[in-house]
This record gives structure tokens, C-alpha cells and sequence, in this order.
């Protein structure tokens, strides 16, 4: 049963995000200053339940969404997160269950993940300079325990690691290359995400983003580098393998190169309401119906409803706008 937008996009991609706290304060996303100690997360009673987040999945799945992803915020600070893996992995028609993380809690959770059913982890790491990184997160973890993560994810089996990468100038571009080569020494698969006006606290400028080209460019001027296909029609990231045949990084091109026009991703946010674009003003409440006795048939309805009159091209649209969009989700909200 597949569905189809307003631009004839399918639903393919549901990410999931479990929580809106994190352990961290990366400045792009949750600036310290504005999410400090007594900044309100979500009341508990406000979160789907697991049970909750598996009903509404085994819906979208019925309806087109293949790929599963995990998010947050931090997912792994959700208590408990393998349970929810483990009701999510069986379902019928889930090609694919993966994790995004700040592998902060790996060490701990690596093995519970992968014996209750997760596929793939991606770790999220700015540089390899521990001064470099610790500004970026606001001093919240040092680069080695980030590596201590992603060390026990592979001793457990995930591999190979994707590990992304916000580029952002004058604060970690002059690390690239160095993560670059640490990344394909070890296979891991990097990619490099263009820094983006999500939400609305971050104060991004079109100066702070390092174009992919330019990525690509400095990258291939120390490790030579050439385009390669892409695995699948809504991949996110453009692929580059080295010339020496010894790996591949990504490069997620969203402010320079955008790719709406395949986008098939609906996010799920933690309180339980449907958001069809990561910058997207609003979202369609799930939570309120289900709780009210909704049936799955009327839960469908709405989910159909939803994404039928789906219109958004949001990084398209950005090129074309005199004042940036005002009212938009938080990135932390809805996990990327
Ligand atoms: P794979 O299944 O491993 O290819 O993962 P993915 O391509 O879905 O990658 P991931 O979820 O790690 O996404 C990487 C980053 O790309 C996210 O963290 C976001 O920053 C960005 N991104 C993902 N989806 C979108 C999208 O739909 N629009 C925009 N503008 N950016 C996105
Ligand atoms: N621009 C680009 N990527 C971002 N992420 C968070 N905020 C931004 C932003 N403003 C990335 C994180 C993480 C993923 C969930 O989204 O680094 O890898
Ligand atoms: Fe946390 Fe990820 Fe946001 Fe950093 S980017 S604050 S690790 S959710
Ligand atoms: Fe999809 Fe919105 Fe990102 Fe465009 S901006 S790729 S529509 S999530």
C-alpha cells in the first residue's frame, strides 16, 4: 500500500525521535545558554508510550516506510531503548533499523541494541580535536569517549560505522581532512553535512557553511577522491570513494545542492505528532486521537490525510527567499 504526496513523492524513510533531551549542547542544535538547567523538557506523560511508537510505526509500514530510523535529541538517554528495538525490528515490511547517536552511552548500550535486533549505528562526531570538539558540544564529552562508543559498537558487530559530521567554518573546517583520514583508516563511512537553518535558535549565517564542493575539494587535495552513484534514489548523501579504492565518504548537500524533490521522509516526533519536512512549522498530532480510542483505520486516515497534501520542498524554497522561515520545528525536537 503505497501513498504518494502532492509532488507524487512515496513515503519510504520514518525516523523516529524518542526524546527531545540530550546529554549534550552542541551549538548548532541546543545552545547551551538557551537550554540550561532549567529549561522544561517534555513531561514524561507527554512522550509515546513504546507501545504507542510501535502501533503508530506498524501503520507507516503498512503504508510504504521501509527504512526505521532512531533519534532524538540523544536517543540512548530514553530509558530502556532496546525494548522499543526489539518491538520494532519484527515487524513485517522493516528493511532497515538504525541508530543516530552521540555513542556518549554506546559502551553501556552497544550490546542490549544489537541482540535486540538493531541493523546500523551512525555516530555523530565534529573533529578529532578534542578543543575543536569540546567547543562544539559545550564541553560535555571528550573526543576518546566518543571513540570508546563507537569502538564498542563495532566489537558487537555494526559495521561498517557511518559517523556525521556538521561542517561548520571558522569552527571545525581546518579538522576535516584529519577525520577524513582517521575515518578511512578505520572503514567507517563519513559524511559531511553542509550546516543548516534548522530550527531557529543557532543563528546560522550562509558565511558559517563550507559548501560540499569545497569539501570535497580539500578532502581530494590530500586523499584523491571521485563521484560514485547513489545506492538508492532518496539517498541523502552524495558518495565520493577515494581513488585508491580504500573507502568512501558522503556529503550531505542540503543548503548548497538540495534534494527535495526525492524526498520521502515523515518524522515522527516524541510526543507523538507527524512532521512531513525537517523544517517544517507545524506538525499533525497522532498522540490525541490514539489516546481518544482511534482505531488503526482511523489512525491511517490521518496518517494518508498527512501525507497526501505534502507540499514541502523547504531547501529548495530557500534559494528562492527574501526572509528565512520564522516558525520552524527544533532540530533536537525531531532528530535530523
Ligand atoms: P543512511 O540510511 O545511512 O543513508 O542514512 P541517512 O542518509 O538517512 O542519514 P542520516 O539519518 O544520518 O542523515 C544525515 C543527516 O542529513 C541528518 O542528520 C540531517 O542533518 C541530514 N538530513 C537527513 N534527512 C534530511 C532531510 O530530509 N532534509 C534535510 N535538509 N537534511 C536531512
Ligand atoms: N546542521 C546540520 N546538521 C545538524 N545536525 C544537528 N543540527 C544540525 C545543523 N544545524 C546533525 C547532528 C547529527 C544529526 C542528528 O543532525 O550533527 O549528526
Ligand atoms: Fe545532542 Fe545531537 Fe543535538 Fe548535539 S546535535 S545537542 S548530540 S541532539
Ligand atoms: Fe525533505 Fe524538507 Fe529536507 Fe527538502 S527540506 S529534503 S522536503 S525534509
Amino acid at each position: 500500500m503505497m501513498i504518494t504526496d502532492k509532488f507524487n513523492r512515496p513515503l519510504r524513510d520514518l525516523r523516529i525521535s524518542v526524546t527531545d533531551r540530550c546529554n549534550f549542547r552542541c551549538a548548532y542544535c541546543m545552545p547551551a545558554e538557551v537550554f540550561g538547567e532549567g529549561y522544561r523538557f517534555l513531561p514524561r506523560e507527554e512522550l509515546l508510550s513504546f507501545e504507542e511508537i510501535t502501533r503508530l510505526t506498524q501503520i507507516l509500514v503498512r503504508l510504504g516506510a521501509v527504512k526505521l530510523r532512531l533519534t532524538g535529541g540523544e536517543p540512548l538517554v530514553r530509558q530502556d531503548l532496546e525494548k522499543l528495538v526489539a518491538m520494532l525490528a519484527p515487524i513485517d515490511g522493516v528493511d532497515d533499523l538504525a541508530l543516530t547517536t552521540n555513542a556518549y552511552f554506546l559502551p553501556q548500550k552497544a550490546e542490549a541494541l544489537r541482540e535486540a535486533g538493531l541493523q546500523r549505528v551512525t555516530v555523530s562526531l565534529d573533529s578529532l580535536d578534542d578543543e575543536v570538539f569540546q567547543r562544539m558540544n559545550g564541553r560535555r564529552a571528550s573526543v576518546d569517549k566518543v571513540l570508546e562508543g563507537i569502538a564498542a559498537a563495532e566489537q558487537v558487530g555494526f559495521a561498517p560505522i557511518k559517523i556525521n559530521t556538521v561542517v561548520q567554518r571558522g569552527v571545525n573546517d581546518h579538522t576535516i581532512v584529519d577525520l577524513a583520514r582517521y575515518a578511512r583508516e578505520r572503514g567507517w563511512i563519513i559524511r559531511f553535512i553542509e550546516y543548516m537553518d534548522v530550527g531557529t535558535m543557532n543563528g546560522w549565517k550562509m558565511d558559517d557553511v563550507v559548501s560540499a564542493k569545497e569539501i570535497v575539494a580539500r578532502i581530494d587535495a590530500e586523499l584523491p577522491l571521485e563521484p560514485i552513484e547513489r545506492n538508492y534514489r532518496s539517498e541523502v548523501a552524495r558518495r565520493y570513494r577515494y581513488r585508491d579504492g580504500s573507502g568512501e565518504i558522503g556529503l550531505i548537500t542540503s543548503v548548497t545542492q538540495p534534494f527535495c524533490g526525492d524526498c520521502s521522509r515523515m518524522r515522527l516526533s516524541p510526543e507523538g505528532s507527524l512532521f512531513t519536512c525537517l523544517f517544517a512549522s507545524e506538525g499533525t498530532d497522532l498522540r490525541g486521537p490514539m489516546r481518544d480510542g482511534a482505531s488503526d483505520d482511523d489512525l491511517e486516515a490521518i496518517i494518508r490525510n498527512t501525507w497526501g497534501s505534502r507540499i514541502d520542498r523547504y531547501s529548495e524554497e530557500r534559494s528562492e527567499m527574501t526572509t528565512p522561515r520564522r516558525e520552524k520545528v527544533q532540530m533536537y525536537h525531531i532528530g535530523g
